[in-house]
């Protein structure tokens, strides 16, 4: 027996295919009614530990949970039909060996139902997404900038602005490709280095801050809304829902303090049936 909907999810294969074609949308989302409207227009929505300081405020991703994010990965599963949702394996549920890697993925694949997992590294990174990827777990890479090492990097600037330090990112990219990933997110890298990236290697690429030559970017929802009090300089807002959000709550707080706030008899007399 089997379970059939109407909308197929797109999978990493799907996404893997796209190597130098249409380029790939990807968006953050943490919630089930953001991952709604993300979904009609992204193709993969990330569930990224990014959520430890947007919906937390936790200074860095570091204090970020397997628990937290299998939570959030249900939520945003719950809330999307069509978009590959991939779910980041956070600090120290990965890196310890391969087995611990597959341990905690595992758990991410099966508790949600998401379709892929992100994780942090490049070279030092190739046996577990070799592992990983030949037992069935479809794995996104991460290189660059991966701030879920911020505190031996010291701060959240972008890499490889000297050029003598491309072949190193150079090589973690092409290392993550050889090891299977189907595709590689490429964060804060100074442009020419996105492009190299690029057409170095043979899945696609994810932009963050990285080069429009990529084959895809991503964003954090809630910085491209300008929800966020501070965002990364390569962020382009497209909305600014901060200063919406606090207008209407300024609002609500006047009515009802001024006892204008329409009450239920108003929103029950609107919905009586015309006799
Ligand atoms: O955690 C996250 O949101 C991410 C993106 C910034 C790529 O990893």
């Amino acid at each position: 027996m089997s379970a059939q909907t109407d909308i197929r999810r797109l999978t990493a294969p799907d996404i893997r295919a796209r190597k130098g074609g249409e380029p790939i949308v990807m968006l953050t989302s943490y919630h089930a009614h953001t991952a709604r409207l993300v979904d009609q227009h992204a193709d993969v929505i990330l569930v990224g530990d990014s959520l430890g300081m947007v919906m937390h405020g936790m200074e860095s991703t570091v204090p970020v949970t397997l628990d937290m994010m299998i939570l959030q990965g249900l939520a945003v599963m719950r809330g999307s039909k069509r978009a590959l949702v991939v779910i980041d394996l956070p600090f120290g549920a990965y890196e310890e060996s391969r087995e611990q890697a597959f341990r905690s993925a595992a758990r991410i694949l099966k508790e949600t139902g998401c379709g892929a997992v992100k994780l942090e590294g490049g070279a030092r990174m190739a046996d577990t997404i070799r592992f990983l990827t030949e037992r069935g777990v479809p794995v996104m890479a991460h290189v660059g900038l991966t701030p879920q090492s911020i505190n031996a990097l010291g701060s959240f600037k972008a890499q490889g602005r000297d050029r003598a330090d491309w072949p190193v990112f150079l090589a973690d990219a092409k290392a993550v490709a050889d090891a299977g990933a189907f595709s590689v997110v490429v964060e804060a890298v100074a442009e020419p280095l996105g492009r190299e990236i690029t057409q170095a290697v043979a899945i696609p690429t994810i932009g963050i801050g990285a080069s429009v030559a990529c084959d895809g970017q991503v964003l954090v929802l809630e910085d491209m809304l300008g929800l966020t009090p501070w965002s990364p300089k390569f962020v382009k807002r497209y909305g600014e829902l901060g200063p919406h959000i606090a207008k209407a709550v300024e609002t609500y707080a006047q009515e009802v303090r001024s006892r204008a706030f329409p009450g239920p008899e108003h929103t029950y007399a609107e919905k009586k049936p015309a006799k």
